[in-house]
């Protein structure tokens, strides 16, 4: 079942309000680029390729009032751009979408300008759709990594909803779930935002996949106890090496994997991919509001004046990872070899 969370519908770009989940469905309409880095900064849509969907409209409508020179339009262009890319910092899909953008613009330049601002929004309606075909495409390859019977970790959320409506991790979790396997979760919860017990248990419900809420520090007694045969999660910057930043407490995860010999798998488009970078320790890491923590959903829960840091993500090192789940098919290690088939594929 798709869940998008954003539409682009006569010229105005709807989000929906991830942070009113799963309680209430409120819409917010965002017709300027500054709306649009104000819904992907406070998180009413977040996930790596939404945000990055999310960017290549939010140029556009920074763009689609633009009178002048075509050098002056290429300013304008540019200062959007970077403004965009600034909203946040870790996850490389928002570059990667805008970058795309405008590679594509520059080979129009010759253009007159309101040509080039039509090409503009094609390009982001283009790589919005490419994104489900990218998500459908890794879902069937990575089915095959699952049967009948397994029981799955997943942190935070990587489905429909942090993508253009499939998702990467649960998109897996779907097409093994069409393939007619009888798979059930285990939803992390996901401090201090709580993706997993607002947002997957919402997606999984919905979708008919067995699902269980557990408490982020319930996952190192649950896999003593056998109840976990896999994980699978998404990721918001995979280095040249493989090292992967993904959501908070997901090395966690991984380290107690290997622990305890089960499989770790991350599920992630070409889009997340980022070589240019050789290592985890090139991937800046996002540092949130400590309110996030002392008073995310409510009444404050801690003390006045104690210190808080609020990383919103981690580096699993690639020794960690068991296989990638691309579009281009399963990558294993070692994956200075593997992902040769993926960079050869985004040449294409
Ligand atoms: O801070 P968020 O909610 O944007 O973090 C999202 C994640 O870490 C997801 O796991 C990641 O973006 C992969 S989504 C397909």
């Amino acid at each position: 079942m798709p869940f998008p969370p954003l539409r682009f519908e006569k010229d105005v770009l709807k989000i929906l309000d991830q942070r009113q989940l799963p309680l209430h469905e409120v819409w917010i309409e965002c017709r300027d680029s500054r709306r649009v880095h104000w819904a992907i900064q406070h998180m009413a849509i977040r996930g790596a390729p939404a945000i990055g969907i999310a960017g290549g409209y939010g140029l556009w409508l920074g763009i689609r009032k633009f009178r002048g020179s075509r050098r002056a339009f290429f300013n304008k262009l540019r200062q959007e751009a970077a403004y965009l890319k600034g909203a946040r910092p870790t996850g490389v899909n928002l570059r990667n979408v805008i970058d795309r953008i405008m590679a594509c613009i520059h080979l129009l330049k010759q253009n007159d300008v309101e040509i080039l601002k039509k090409r503009v929004l094609e390009a982001a309606q283009s790589l919005h759709k490419e994104d489900d075909l990218l998500c459908r495409r890794m879902g069937r390859h990575g089915a095959r990594l699952f049967k009948t019977g397994d029981r799955v970790l997943t942190h935070c959320n990587a489905g429909g909803l942090a993508t253009s409506g499939y998702g990467t991790a649960l998109g897996v979790l779907y097409a093994a779930k069409s393939m007619g396997k009888k798979i059930t979760v285990y939803a992390a919860e996901t401090r201090p935002l709580l993706q997993g017990a607002r947002l997957t248990a919402w997606e999984l419900l919905q979708s008919d996949i067995p699902c269980t809420l557990v408490c982020d520090n319930a996952v190192a007694s649950l896999m003593r106890a056998g109840k976990i045969d896999r994980v699978i999660v998404g990721a918001d910057r995979i280095a040249r090496n493989g090292d992967t930043a993904n959501k908070i407490g997901t090395y966690s995860h991984a380290v107690l994997a290997k622990v305890h010999n089960i499989p770790f798998y991350v599920a992630a488009p070409r889009t997340t991919f980022d070589f240019t970078i050789r290592s985890g320790k090139g991937i800046p890491i996002e540092a949130r509001d400590a309110k996030e923590v002392s008073e995310g959903f409510g009444p404050r829960i801690t003390p006045h004046g104690v210190r808080i840091e609020n990383p919103a993500f981690d580096v699993t090192p690639h020794s960690y990872i068991s296989a990638f789940i691309t579009e281009a098919g399963i990558l294993r290690p070692p994956f200075q070899t593997s992902f040769k088939k993926l960079e050869s594929s985004l040449q294409r």
